[in-house]
């Protein structure tokens, strides 16, 4: 559904441009974005005030399993909090998933990441089932939801390719159905030879079916796991690193800095994506060290100042990999920025991008993303006005607007400081904490 009224956001604050901006649009395009001299004063059921907020285009999840969301515990908790647990945890709850307990949780879950300001998400759908139950209630969950959310579907074979029976022939199976991304996990597979071929074999497969690339890679605290080099060099040779993603890489956080300084040319020569799961890697990984203890994550920092690109995202919520989350991937920014050492003065400065603009270039999402003149009307408003801000203050996304139609709106904390002396004390103090000062 599109909005045909003509509608204009004024004062608005847009990322890395200084100034109040007009941003107006009409049939769910943007047609125009002017910068005003002042601050305007305007009234009226087709004016959106930002109050000199924070504009920006909507938030990105490139990688969530939301076959596997709001299933922690079931039939029993990860005890030792480890990945290799949480995928035999998983293989038990995955014989009594049905098609409408998939779609019931999906469809919860989006929820929670609309609430968030989130319009574009990948997730990963387990297609290491006979049956494919998950993957087929997944692609009715995407035509659901297209009214809020942009899915793209990953196959994903949870329990290898090589290493699971018919393996090969299900991950086939499923881009013929109409998978938007082929993945693989050639770490859990039983053999080096293994998980080489399984990254040979979805490589091939990308090509034939012509989509995308997301590889679980290297997800292990193993210095020795090194299929992230097998995939970059398929991505150079074939000449696809744009349309690939490595997520995870956690190993590069153990490689020796010599492999790693001869690593870096294959890996921006390929022009490879990276994701980062923050939460999730620092709660798995490091399982098996006394301390030293491990971060067990990849070099985000360092991959980002090579100039390659690299973003976050939440992985798990609430499920036997990952137990808590809401939703939130702010959350996972700041968790990500702690345990990265990226809480610089530069890195903050653009910090959003970890969670915006680099995962709509890994997400492949090219026009459909933007606050460009020609582009959607897809846009969220912050109560903060930059980057560092939005951080700082844990702010929240207060509108979401989505083809030029409000899909999401928050209203703001108000918190009552009552041991302040005086009444008007009082008022400023409330009003300074709804602003997050
Ligand atoms: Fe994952």
């Amino acid at each position: 559904m599109i909005r045909e009224k003509n509608m204009k956001v004024i004062n608005a604050t847009l990322r890395k441009k200084t100034g109040l901006f007009t941003i107006s649009y009409h049939n769910g395009v943007i047609d125009a974005i002017e910068p005003q001299a002042g601050l305007l004063i305007l009234e009226g059921a087709d004016v959106i005030d930002a109050k000199q907020q924070l504009l920006m285009s909507p938030l990105v999840d490139p990688h969530i399993h939301l076959d596997a969301v709001l299933t922690a515990g079931e039939p029993e908790w990860n005890m030792s909090g480890t990945l290799f647990e949480g995928i035999e945890r998983w293989a038990q709850r995955k014989s009594s998933i049905t098609f409408e307990d998939t779609k019931q949780r999906a469809k919860q879950t989006i929820d929670m990441l609309v609430a968030h300001g989130i319009q574009h998400v990948r997730t990963h759908v387990d297609i290491t089932d006979p049956q494919l139950t998950g993957l087929q209630a997944m692609f009715e969950v995407k035509n659901e939801v297209k009214d809020v959310v942009n899915l793209q579907i990953v196959a994903f074979p949870q329990e290898g390719i090589e290493s699971f029976k018919n393996g090969r022939e299900l991950l086939e199976k499923a881009l013929q159905m109409g998978a938007d991304v082929v993945g693989g996990i050639p770490h859990f597979e039983y053999t080096r030879d293994k998980g080489v071929s399984s990254v040979h074999y979805l490589m091939d497969l990308a090509e034939k079916y012509n989509v995308l690339v997301d590889v679980h890679c290297d997800e292990i605290d193993d210095p020795n796991s090194r299929f992230l080099e097998v995939l970059a060099d398929e991505a150079l040779v074939r000449n696809m690193g744009e349309r690939v993603t490595a997520s995870h890489t956690t190993a590069m956080g153990s490689y020796d800095n010599a492999y790693c300084y001869k690593l870096f040319r294959l890996l921006k020569r390929s022009k490879i994506n990276f994701i980062s799961c923050p939460t999730e890697s620092i709660h798995l990984q490091g399982r098996f060290d006394s301390y030293p203890k491990r971060r067990g994550l990849t070099r985000v920092a360092e991959i980002d100042r090579a100039g390659m690109n690299i973003c976050f995202a939440q992985d798990s919520i609430r499920d036997p990999w990952y137990p808590v989350g809401n939703g939130n991937i702010l959350r996972i920014l700041d968790a990500g920025l702690h345990i990265c050492h990226m809480l610089g003065y530069e890195d903050l400065q653009h910090c959003l991008d970890l969670i915006s603009d680099n995962s709509a270039k890994t997400m492949c999402l090219g026009d459909q993303y933007g606050i460009e003149v020609g582009k959607p009307a897809s846009f969220i408003l912050f109560n903060a006005k930059n980057d560092y801000e939005v951080v700082a203050n844990q702010a929240k996304a207060v509108l979401s607007v989505r083809h030029g139609n409000i899909i999401m709106q928050r209203q703001e904390d108000q918190v009552q400081l009552l041991s302040v002396n005086t009444p008007a004390q009082r008022d400023v103090a409330t009003t300074r904490l709804a602003i997050g000062v």
